[in-house]
């Protein structure tokens, strides 16, 4: 099966992270982590970027890390929850990849995300508000951007990981 770069967007906590590694052992492709990306070559957390230079100086970080991943050929990318915000970003990632949204519902986001501290954006009073905010905000966005929609909300990280390698499978043997 010869299949270009798999890309995973969605919300934070969703497991992207988790399910990419899973998929480029399977799969024998690199794994790049675009967050992970990011803070290597700034030297500093994700938290320490948004606290020193804000979101806006961390989006263009973003979008710089994006354009240079996107170029690679047969890797398996997880890109940040706020990679959609910028058009630039998903018109790269499509160059050479196909994408693929991680569907997690609310509970789940806030039930995987509720022991870190390591994301900015949900360090608010009312975290759960602030995850149904967003997630009402961006899920139009991660389904129009995408090619392929796994909804993983009432699944285990194995039966997510069973239902991504069928489906990839299923989209190149059309
Ligand atoms: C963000 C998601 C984070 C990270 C940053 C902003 C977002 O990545 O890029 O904190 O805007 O949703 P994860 O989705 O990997 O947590």
């Amino acid at each position: 099966m010869n299949i270009d770069n798999i890309v995973i967007i969605g919300f934070m906590g969703s497991g992207k992270t988790t399910l990419g590694t899973m998929l480029s052992e399977y799969f024998e492709y690199e794994f790049i982590d675009t967050d992970d990306c990011i803070e290597k070559n700034a030297g500093m957390s994700i938290t320490e970027i948004f606290e020193k230079y804000g979101e806006e100086y961390f989006r263009e970080l973003e979008e710089n890390t994006i354009k240079n991943v996107s170029q690679k050929r047969s890797v398996i990318i997880s890109t940040g929850g706020g990679v959609i915000k910028n058009k630039n970003n998903i018109d790269n990632l499509k160059k050479n990849g196909i994408i693929i949204f991680l569907k997690a519902n609310a509970e789940k986001i806030y039930n995987n995300t509720i022991d870190f501290d390591n994301r900015p954006l949900l360090n608010t009073a009312d975290r759960r508000g602030t995850i149904e905010k967003l997630l009402e905000e961006r899920t139009p966005l991660y389904e129009k951007y995408s090619d392929i929609i796994i909804d993983v909300s009432s699944m285990t990280v194995d039966e997510s990981f069973e239902a991504f390698v069928h489906i990839i499978k299923k989209y190149y043997a059309k």
